[in-house]
């Protein structure tokens, strides 16, 4: 790739800045002073160098964000604050989005990439991949709607949803579950749970395919997903 492709990709300024900056000695390639930012460099091999700090370039960037409630999953809002306006400079350039939505009230597991291939294979309706959530819900959750939402339960809209598997940690007033679902209809457990009368009080998701939230982030937080968490993410039939 050309050097001022590159650094311009990354956000160190337009080609024409990079141009400047390599006459100005700004930018070291393996070790020597590059003038001309039209040179070609090998992205996997070579060191480049700005200002004295290493670029780490890549093409593909994968996040795990422990979405806090009151952020919108979307890139950018007149009004609203994005899940975008949680992550550091660094990453701007990236053009990472939201694999997914989580409403504004829920927490927990949200992938930021810009991988467009990974993210349409995660949510094609075809490859059901599995989401699990944890929720508080008021009101006894009970062995039949363990049974219910084993064969699908009917929303609002007379849509009936895929067979869910529903485990009950706690049950009284306020019961505590974890629901897997294999689809991703608007608001989708709060209305499974308004179809057997009861109300979603409080929801995170905590898995989605094969990947679980890292309980080690905080809400807000975020980092890049190892090598093997992205094989993880992948491995979709
Ligand atoms: N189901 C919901 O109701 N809300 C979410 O954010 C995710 C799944």
């Amino acid at each position: 790739m050309r050097l001022d492709k590159l650094l311009s990709n990354m956000g160190y300024g337009t080609r024409k800045d990079i141009k400047k900056f390599a006459k100005d000695g700004l930018i070291v390639v393996d070790g020597k002073i590059v003038k001309d930012s039209s040179q070609h460099v090998e992205t996997e091999e070579q060191q480049v160098e700005f200002d004295g700090e290493i670029v780490r370039y890549r093409e593909f960037v994968y996040l795990m964000l422990n979405k806090p409630q009151g952020v919108i999953s979307a890139t950018e809002d007149l009004v609203e604050r994005t899940v975008i306006d949680l992550l550091d400079q660094e990453y701007i350039p990236f053009e990472v989005f939201p694999v997914g939505r989580l409403d504004k009230d829920t927490e927990g597991l949200l992938i930021l990439s810009n991988d467009g291939k990974m993210a349409h294979e995660l949510l094609s309706p075809r490859k059901h991949v599995p989401k699990t959530y944890y929720a508080d819900v008021e009101g006894i959750v009970t062995s039949e709607d363990v049974l219910a939402f084993s064969k699908g339960v009917q929303l609002d809209d007379g849509y009936t949803t895929l067979p869910a598997h529903l485990v009950i940690l706690q049950s009284g007033e306020l019961s505590k579950i974890e629901l897997t679902i294999h689809e991703g209809k608007f608001h989708q457990v709060k209305r499974m749970f308004q179809a057997v009368g009861k109300k979603v009080k409080y929801l995170k998701r905590i898995k989605m395919g094969n990947l679980s939230l890292d309980p080690a982030l905080s809400l807000g937080e975020y980092r890049e997903l190892r090598e093997e968490e992205i094989s993880l993410l992948k491995m979709v039939e």
